[in-house]
Parts: C-alpha cells; structure tokens; sequence
C-alpha cells in the first residue's frame, strides 16, 4: 500500500509492509543513503534521524508508526550545503576517520546543541551514545563544545524546513 512522509521538507511516496523500518525506506526507496545501518538493534546510533525533532533510531522504528505529517530529518536534510555549525565545526576538527558512524552523530549532536546550545559533559554523555568504531570520541565531544563556544540558541542551530518551519 503506498504511504507517505514528509522528509526534509518534502512529501515523499513509498511503499513498504507496515513494519519496514523506517531506515530501508530511506535508503531503498527514498535513496537517503546518508542514514548508516551498523546494528539494527538501537544500539549504536549510525542510523539516527530527526522525527519532528527528536532524535531516533530508525532501525527499529516501523515506518508505519511514523505519521505523514511528522517532520523527519536526515542528514542530507540538516543542511542544504553542509553549512550547518555541527557540519562546520566537524570538518574544522577533522572528527570522522572511516566516517561510518558519523552522520548519526552529527544528528544527534545537531539535537543535543538545538535543545542545550550549552551542554555539560553529562550532558553530552547522555545524549551522545552513538558508538565509533574508530573511536572518534573525543574529536566528538570537542567539536560540541566548539559549536558551543561559538554559537547561542539562534545561531544557526534550528533546522529549518523547506516549507519554513523550523525544528
Ligand atoms: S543501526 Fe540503528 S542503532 Fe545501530
Ligand atoms: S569514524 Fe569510523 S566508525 Fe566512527
């Protein structure tokens, strides 16, 4: 049965059983293939996606539970042109090695900053539990704090959608 989603701010078809996670209908047939499968059981974070703002495992999150009109995000959707200040701040820092892992740290640390443009180190430890195989851990937490020192709720940290609302 064909379905929808509003994905980066554009309403996309597809088709899928109702328990297609919502990760193969992004990258089978939407052709997001920004979003990383590592695991499939919610536990590493490569495939974190932005469901109306909040950060989310799409493995193991069924397409169908995900209403038309919620506003997903993925990586390719953060920013038209990698300019967002989590994009900058991790090419400044040089943070991804084989870069796996990396967009579903970039999401959840663009959620992290949205919601604590100024995050403590427990902060950070409860938001960031993506797992890097390279262990690119500590150029993570310092590209945080890098976007922390330079930025304040309104600079640039709200995701905005094509329809111009903002996330
Ligand atoms: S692939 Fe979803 S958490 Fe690992
Ligand atoms: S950069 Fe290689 S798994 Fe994280």
């Amino acid at each position: 049965m064909a379905r929808r989603l509003n994905v980066n701010g554009q309403v996309r078809s597809f088709d899928a059983e109702p328990d297609t996670p919502l990760l193969w209908v992004l990258r089978e047939q939407l052709g997001l293939t920004g979003t990383k499968y590592g695991c499939g059981i919610a536990a590493c974070g490569a495939c974190t996606v932005h469901i109306d703002g909040v950060p989310t495992r799409s493995c193991v999150r069924p397409v169908s539970s995900v209403d038309a009109k919620a506003k997903v995000v993925t990586i390719e959707g953060l920013s038209r042109d990698g300019s967002h200040p989590v994009q900058k701040a991790w090419v400044a820092l040089d943070v991804p090695q084989c870069g796996y892992c990396q967009c579903g740290m970039v999401m959840a640390a663009a959620a992290l900053l949205r919601d604590k443009p100024q995050p403590t180190d427990a902060d950070i430890d409860a938001a960031m539990t993506n797992i890097c195989r390279c262990g690119t851990y500590n150029r993570v937490r310092a590209a945080i704090k890098a976007v922390a020192a330079g930025n304040t709720r309104n600079a640039g940290l709200d995701i905005r959608h094509a329809d111009g609302s903002v996330a």
